[in-house]
């Protein structure tokens, strides 16, 4: 599959979290109210040809949960302008184990560094805590379970200024 990694609207995200993260919900509980504020990105893989989008991911600026130089931040990193959240992250169900996930997650880490942003955080399923991890991400305190979502822990990645 050809694909390219691209700034989607929020919207085009929708379908793909639907189904793969919230398929017992309404398409109205899909949205994250952080979706249209200015600052906001999301990324979708799109297939070439069909124009499909096949995974995404969004990201924006929101305080980490944990203490930064507590949890392991290097000092001087973890500010509230250079922390930034992800979330939404999800390939289409048929197209996981492909790689299409770890280019789109690349794609919104170049875009945070671009940023400035120096601390990306999200509150991960634990099953896809080793995808996580394989991208630098490390865990932070311990797991809890979202009724419906199952169990989560919070992991978190420092990125280098300058490096991806
Ligand atoms: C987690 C998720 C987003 C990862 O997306 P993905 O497209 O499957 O990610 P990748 O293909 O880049 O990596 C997934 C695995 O496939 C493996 N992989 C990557 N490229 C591969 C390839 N060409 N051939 C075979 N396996 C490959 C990776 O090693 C990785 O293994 P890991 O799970 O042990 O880390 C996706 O599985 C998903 O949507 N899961 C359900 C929703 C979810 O849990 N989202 C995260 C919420 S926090």
């Amino acid at each position: 599959m050809e694909l390219d990694v691209e700034l989607i609207p929020a919207a085009a995200s929708y379908p793909i979290r639907h189904a793969v993260l919230r398929p017992h919900q309404s398409i109205e509980d899909v949205p994250f109210k952080e979706d249209d504020e200015a600052g906001t990105a999301t990324f979708g893989a799109i297939e070439r040809g069909s124009g499909a989008v096949v995974g995404v991911a969004t990201v924006f600026r929101d305080p980490a949960p944990f203490d930064a130089p507590q949890a392991g931040v290097p000092a001087g990193g973890g500010s509230e302008a250079s922390t930034w959240r992800l979330r939404g992250m999800a390939t289409r169900a048929a197209a996981q184990g492909q790689g299409i996930g770890s280019m789109v997650l690349n794609a919104a880490l170049d875009h945070v560094a671009a940023e400035g942003g120096d601390l990306i955080w999200c509150n991960a399923r634990v099953s896809a805590r080793t995808f996580y991890e394989r991208a630098g991400f490390r865990t932070w305190g311990e797991e809890w379970v979202i009724p419906a979502h199952g169990p989560h822990v919070v992991m978190w990645r420092w990125i280098e200024p300058g490096k991806v």
